[in-house]
């Protein structure tokens, strides 16, 4: 597939406010990776940029900083998810429904070759759902433990030392878990994926294309095509769901 393709009809996937979301995201959560692991890993050639800084701590420093941004950034998506139409739309499309499930083992019995017809998918695939809320749950753990290593006077005043200590494997294997989860299963969805490659640049232009929707959201594609039949018949209901306008928002 071209890496973009400007000649199709494009539908609008991100807004821009989503994918800074999405970018501050990844910059810090690569920031906190490199750094963690240097904390852990002083010696490693790649962690020479930490050594340069002598008795100075840089990677203690940018572990936090990038942690205050991500830390911001998520009460910043809860609040997003709560007060906008657009985040409270979100929310709906991500929530778990027992159709990921079945829509898990169509996805699988047609890998096998077990099942003709390819499942079609809204506007969010069940892989999707489940990567997103791999990342709220290891958010969770990485903050409290984070936040408790950071703050460790506190917490031992009101923990025992063991706390501290099982608190630091959790987030070192948590990290390690994360790290492996964005190298292997996003970057394959995102980038490896024989229908993707070489990029989904959604994320930078915001739109994906009429084949790209096809493949991938093709019961939203049929949605928003019997809408707009709909709307083209007669009055437009200003009543509609606020499910609907977002669903209709999304085409460009
Ligand atoms: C977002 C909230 C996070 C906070 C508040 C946080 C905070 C901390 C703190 C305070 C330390 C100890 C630093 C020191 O010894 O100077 C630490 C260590 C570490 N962090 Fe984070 N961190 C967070 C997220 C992450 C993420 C997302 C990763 C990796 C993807 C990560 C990887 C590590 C690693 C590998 C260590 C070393 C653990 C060890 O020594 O066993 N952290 N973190």
């Amino acid at each position: 597939m071209a890496i973009d393709d400007y000649s199709q009809r494009r539908y609008l996937r991100w807004t821009t406010g989503e994918r800074i979301q999405h970018w501050i995201l990844a910059i810090s959560f690569f920031v906190l990776g490199i750094t963690g692991f240097a904390l852990k890993f002083p010696e490693s050639w790649w962690a020479w940029p930490f050594r340069i800084t002598g008795s100075f701590d840089l990677r203690g420093l940018l572990h936090r900083i990038a942690a205050t941004f991500y830390i911001a950034l998520s009460l910043y998506h809860l609040a997003y998810l709560v007060f906008t139409q657009r985040g409270r739309a979100q929310w709906r499309e991500l929530k778990p429904r027992l159709r990921d499930l079945l829509d898990l083992k169509s996805q699988v019995l047609y890998n096998l070759g077990w099942l003709r017809v390819r499942p079609k998918y809204g506007h969010y695939t069940y892989w999707e759902k489940m990567e997103y809320w791999a990342l709220v749950w290891g958010t969770v753990i990485m903050v409290l433990t984070g936040l408790a290593l950071w703050f460790e006077n506190i917490s031992l005043r009101i923990f025992p030392l063991w706390v501290l200590d099982v608190a630091t494997v959790i987030h070192y294997y948590e990290a390690i878990l994360a790290t492996a989860a964005i190298l292997v299963w996003h970057f394959y969805f995102v980038i490896f994926d024989p229908l993707v490659y070489p990029l989904n640049t959604s994320m930078i232009s915001g739109s994906l294309t009429q084949e790209q929707m096809e493949e991938e959201h093709a019961e939203e594609l049929e949605k928003l095509a019997e809408m707009e039949e709909e709307e083209s018949e007669g009055p437009i209901d200003l009543l509609k769901s606020e499910k609907e306008d977002v669903v209709r928002g999304v085409s460009v």
